[in-house]
């Protein structure tokens, strides 16, 4: 496992429409720039659906949609229609506004049996994404945090899934029950650039907790530590709002 801290960019923006504008700028130069085709994971929850809403009312001409291969960090074991469903929040705010073609967008199915899904999508991870030390190799990652210290689907308590060596994995979300299907840390820590997106003041405690320590096995956000890629915080104020101010 990586033992060195990586890198860590923090920026703090006055409110998550800001934090959103910026990220869309960045995500438009990494993907304008790019001599070949941007493989990204993207989240569920709340929070990037900002983000999502901000791309297709703002970036849809200014992004070159084709060289980008949406894939997901993790899933609900629920229909694409179900309201639960990270895939259909993202197409839903995104994927019915701009045209991004449909071979560039690998869904979890998360109507599907998760221990056969967990399989199937690892597989199609491997045909797509080129990996780097035999693991495959996102450009992107777009992360949440819960106030648990969870990411992706990667739960506290969850033992095994810190040490699998798969691509995916089944998991539970031990507070809902809810059966959710994820990436593991080693794909995760396998990526180019990963961006943690975070808003709020309900998840300052948990900001400052990641960023005041190393890794914690009880945090699984503290666990994203990127073997080679770089790490990167956008908060909004609020959310940095508990960050010990390191003196000048
Ligand atoms: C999910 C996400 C999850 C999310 C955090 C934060 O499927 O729920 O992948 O890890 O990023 O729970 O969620 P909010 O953005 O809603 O606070």
């Amino acid at each position: 496992m990586n033992t060195k801290q990586p890198v860590r960019i923090i920026r703090i923006f006055e409110n998550p429409e800001s934090l959103a504008e910026n990220f869309c700028n960045e995500l438009k130069e990494l993907v304008n720039t790019s001599e070949s085709t941007l493989n990204c994971a993207v989240s569920g929850g709340s929070t990037p659906q900002v983000i999502y809403k901000l791309l297709a009312e703002k970036y849809s001409r200014q992004i070159n949609w084709n060289t980008i291969k949406y894939f997901w960090a993790d899933e609900r074991c629920v229909n694409a229609d179900d309201s639960e469903s990270n895939y259909g929040s993202f197409k839903k705010n995104l994927l019915d506004k701009v045209i991004i073609p449909p071979e560039n967008v690998h869904r979890i199915k998360g109507e599907m049996n998760p221990l056969f899904e967990a399989e199937r999508y690892s597989e199609e991870i491997l045909s797509f994404v080129p990996a780097i030390s035999g693991i495959p190799a996102f450009d992107v990652i777009l992360l949440g945090i819960g106030e648990d210290g969870h990411t992706a689907s990667i739960f506290p308590g969850d033992e095994q899934i810190l040490i699998s060596q798969k691509i995916c994995e089944p998991t539970v979300n031990p507070t809902s029950g809810q059966k959710r299907i994820t990436l593991t840390i080693k794909v995760l820590n396998n990526a180019r650039k990963i961006f943690f997106i975070v808003t709020g003041s309900s998840k300052s405690k948990i900001v400052s907790k990641i960023l005041a320590t190393s890794k914690d096995e009880r945090i699984p956000a503290s666990l994203i530590t990127p073997v080679r890629g770089g790490l990167f915080f956008y908060l909004d104020k609020q959310a940095a709002s508990g960050i010990r101010k390191v003196s000048a």
